[in-house]
């Protein structure tokens, strides 16, 4: 690859791109990397770069006829080493943001061309006559392009083959696509009484990259909730196949209602433990939970109960009137198995006749906000506001999110 920047401070650039990773994959002919002055080309004697902006205002802008004669040059020395036409990006506050898919994108140019504006901008027409496209390296504005096209130029070329001494990084990367990566530990095990997460001392690579994984998603969702929607929209889940020893069935029985019951209480009773008061919580009991079950039985919801190897162990319930999916509860000894979304596209499913099923949940309950999302479901508003200031059974102030289903139109075709 061949890269490209023009600017008002080649040398900057050029000595960022001769440093430490980049700088001896460049040395070892891995990309070739050249930084134009743009004072070069211009044609007063003052070799004057900038002017007034017509209209009025304030700071200066950059030429057009500069950078285009420069443009002019790259493209010619890029045809003599018998390259294509570059791609050229400019460096503005108002381009598009950057992310590492576009990152991705340009790492597969065979030749890129940053162009980087300073004081007030560069001359609009230059940017029409030239410009493949512009990119922003986030919204705040530096005092010019260089640092931006820096980046732009760091990210892409760490991506060519080579430049980064273990592709395991890669690889990595790869596997990570889209979350935030998980945290990272060197020596010492204790540092200023802090321990490294000791299952990372284990040695068993399994369990390490369940952790990691967790960790990544964990992440993810809390600190980048637009990033994890992202990626549960290009990962769903697929639900998994029933093993030959999993049923769930229509509860019927007395047993089944108890069983159901206990499912429920245990379950409700631990995500509710940070968020309602003690007595509220006391008043819940399994026999209470029975009966609020059965009627809503009553008020037309059905209850399924799910067990492995004739053990009861999860619990759904779907409402055909209102086309609702709740009570999702999945024992703690059957977690981590995939059930919770097994039963829940089986609740999608026996509400067939509601084409957008929904349900709620506590703001709080992580874990299955990731499942919702992961199924398909997205976020449709706050259902109810539960605030300890008016709420004498609320302990903490949380709020009960409603999620609709909403299939991407790939997923649509597949009902
Ligand atoms: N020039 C000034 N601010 C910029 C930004 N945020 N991104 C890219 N170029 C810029």
């Amino acid at each position: 690859m061949r890269i490209d920047i023009v600017t008002l401070f080649p040398e900057l650039c050029d000595s960022f791109l001769g440093a430490s990773i980049l700088g001896r994959a460049r040395a070892r002919g891995l990309f070739e990397a050249h930084c134009h002055q743009i004072r070069d080309y211009t044609l007063n004697k003052q070799r004057q770069t900038d002017d007034y902006p017509y209209g009025g205002g304030c700071g200066m802008v950059l030429y057009a006829q500069p950078i285009a004669d420069c443009l002019r040059e790259v493209q010619r020395q890029c045809a003599a080493a018998g390259r294509g036409k570059p791609h050229v990006v400019f460096l503005t506050a108002g381009g598009q943001p950057y992310t590492q898919s576009i990152a991705k994108r340009l790492a597969g140019c065979d030749s890129l061309t940053l162009v980087c504006g300073h004081y007030e901008g560069i001359d609009e027409r230059v940017i029409e006559a030239f410009g493949d496209e512009e990119i922003s390296i986030g919204d705040y504005v530096l005092t010019g392009g260089e640092l931006a096209s820096l980046v732009v130029a760091d990210s892409v070329l760490r991506l060519q083959p080579g430049v980064l001494a273990e592709a395991q990084g890669f690889q990595e990367e790869s596997h990570w696509d889209g979350l935030l990566e998980y945290p990272q530990y060197t020596r010492p095990e204790v540092w200023e009484g802090r321990a490294v997460p000791p299952v990372l001392l284990t040695g068993d690579h399994e369990k390490i990259a369940g952790w990691r994984a967790r960790q990544s998603h964990e992440r993810t969702m809390t600190r980048r909730p637009d990033l994890y929607e992202a990626w549960c929209r290009t990962h769903p889940l697929t639900p998994g196949r029933w093993k030959r020893s999993e049923r769930a069935a229509l509860i019927r029985t007395e047993a089944e209602w108890a069983a159901a019951a206990e499912i429920y209480t245990a379950g409700w009773q631990q995500l509710c433990a940070d968020v309602c008061t003690a007595d509220y919580l006391a008043a819940h009991t399994t026999d209470f939970m029975k009966r609020e079950l059965q009627a809503d039985r009553a008020a037309g919801w059905a209850f399924y109960l799910h067990s492995t190897a004739g053990e009861p162990d999860a619990l759904v319930g779907v409402c055909h009137r209102t086309g609702e999916i709740g009570r999702l509860y999945v024992a703690p000894q059957a977690q981590g198995r995939g059930i919770g979304a097994k039963l829940l596209a089986f609740a999608r499913k026996k509400l067939a006749e509601h084409p957008r099923p929904f349900l709620t949940v506590l703001d709080c309950n992580r874990r299955a906000i990731a499942l919702y999302l992961r199924m398909g479901f997205r976020p449709a508003g706050v259902h109810a506001v539960y605030d300890p200031a008016q709420d004498p059974a609320a302990s903490a102030f949380c709020r009960e999110l409603k999620f609709v289903y909403t299939p991407s139109e790939n997923e649509e075709g597949a009902r």
